[in-house]
């Protein structure tokens, strides 16, 4: 006879403690050490930021962060009616930000402006964005060394090109580079608001004169919408802002890139005597760079998802890191070397699901112009001090170099 057997259900498993998560103020271009020991401690740990409330999970493989990022049980529309535990100080979502949109809302919102963003509108920029570069460069040559490539280049560059992607109207172009620099500056929360209200003052102006629509900018393509009632005019707006401010992550990502390039002989060696590879190093390059500093924004659980034997109930806010995936062995052999020739093209530098960066297609071209045209154009091209006395940005979302003083 036989007898049936029932399998012993699996015994839950007990919740990871919860882990205190600083904001760090980390020098040059060192992997956050707190976050490689939560990475250590398991695929699902839990984590109480500086601000807000509670705790939060944090997923650091990288395919538990495929799945999170791309699963609509996990909201970012409910987050705006909570004070989920966080790294900035204070939360004032927009509506219209994309950013904590969820769908059906985000396409409706993503579609008036997509077409400024893709592999052809990006195609078509690309020999205004050469120009903008080589006038800057040219500035540099005419001027001689030693210079800050921060204020000279990487800052005006994206600057530049965001305002030709937006439609800035040339005489509104130094206003909006002012408020723009105040409110990634680190002069201040005082500061940052005022600035911050003023651009928005601004943008909100701009998106009603643009009511017509005529013009295939950004500004166009919102006002545009707004008068065929797609958006609202308080979501054009929301829409706009970080957007008009997206250049910011270009420059202190590439200042990474830069100072990784200036400071390894053999890399930048590499991207000189092979150009044609300078594509995939960049990729390499994004994998690996700590782009920001803890985490960025979370989602909540909006039913009970079961992973690795964990129960995230329905509620519980979640946090992906991309940087973590970013160096999941499993995925990038050898995670925290900078290897040229792997094949990094499953980063997840931009992010990944409906959230993916709007501006990736963007900040690509421009990393790529960036390197590209100084490495060409300036053959000696150095650090003008030791490494260890470059500045870098403190208190701070994105982590860059603050100058970065070069000589050729
Ligand atoms: C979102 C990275 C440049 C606009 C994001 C996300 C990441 C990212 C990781 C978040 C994904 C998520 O929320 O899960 C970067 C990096 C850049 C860069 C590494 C440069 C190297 C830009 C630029 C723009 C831009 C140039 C625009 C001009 C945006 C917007 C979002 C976003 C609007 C929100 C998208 C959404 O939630 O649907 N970016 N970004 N980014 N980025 Fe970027």
């Amino acid at each position: 006879m036989t007898q049936e057997i029932t399998p012993p259900s699996p015994a839950p498993v007990a919740p990871p403690p919860v882990r205190d998560w600083p904001a760090l103020d980390l020098e040059g271009t060192v992997f956050d050490p707190v976050l490689a020991e939560l990475m250590r401690e398991g695929p699902l740990t839990r984590v109480r930021l500086p601000y807000g409330e509670g705790w939060a999970w944090l997923a650091t493989r990288w395919d538990d962060v495929k799945l999170i990022t791309n699963d609509p049980r996990f909201s970012r529309a409910e987050v705006t009616r909570r004070q989920v535990t966080r790294m900035a100080p204070n939360f004032a979502p927009r509506p219209g930000s994309l950013a904590w949109a969820d769908q059906p809302d985000h396409n409706r919102l993503r579609k008036p402006v997509a077409g400024a963003f893709t592999v052809s509108a990006v195609k078509r920029l690309r020999p205004r964005a050469q120009e903008i570069l080589d006038e800057l460069v040219d500035g540099l040559l005419r001027d001689g060394p030693p210079a800050d490539l921060v204020a000279r280049v990487l800052e005006p560059f994206p600057l530049g090109v965001v305002c030709e992607v937006m439609g800035v109207p040339a005489e509104d172009r130094p206003r909006v580079r002012a408020w723009t620099r105040e409110i990634v500056s680190t002069n201040g929360a005082e500061a940052a608001g005022r600035a911050k209200d003023a651009l928005y003052g601004w943008i909100t102006a701009t998106v009603r004169a643009r009511a017509d629509g005529a013009g295939e900018d950004v500004y166009a393509m919102l006002g545009r919408a707004v008068a065929n009632g797609e958006i609202s005019e308080e979501e054009a707006v929301g829409l706009a802002g970080p957007l008009q401010i997206g250049g910011e992550a270009v420059t202190h990502n590439c200042g990474q890139m830069l100072f990784l390039l200036l400071t390894r002989p053999e890399l930048m060696a590499r991207m000189r005597e092979r150009p044609e590879e300078r594509g995939a190093v960049l990729d390499e390059l994004l994998r690996w760079i700590p782009h920001r500093s803890s985490v960025g924004l979370a989602r909540i659980a909006l039913e009970d998802v079961e992973l690795h034997g964990i129960r995230i109930a329905a509620g519980d806010p979640v946090y992906v890191s991309y940087l973590a995936a970013n160096r999941d062995p499993d995925v990038f052999p050898d995670p925290d070397v900078i290897d040229p020739d792997r094949d990094a093209g499953a980063h997840l530098a931009f992010g990944n699901g409906p959230h993916y960066c709007t501006g990736a297609v963007l900040a690509r071209l421009l990393a790529e112009l960036l390197t590209g045209t100084l490495l060409d154009r300036l053959p000696g091209l150095r650090l003008a001090v030791p490494p260890e006395q470059v500045a870098w940005r403190r208190r701070t979302m994105i982590r860059g170099p603050r100058t970065l003083p070069v000589a050729w």
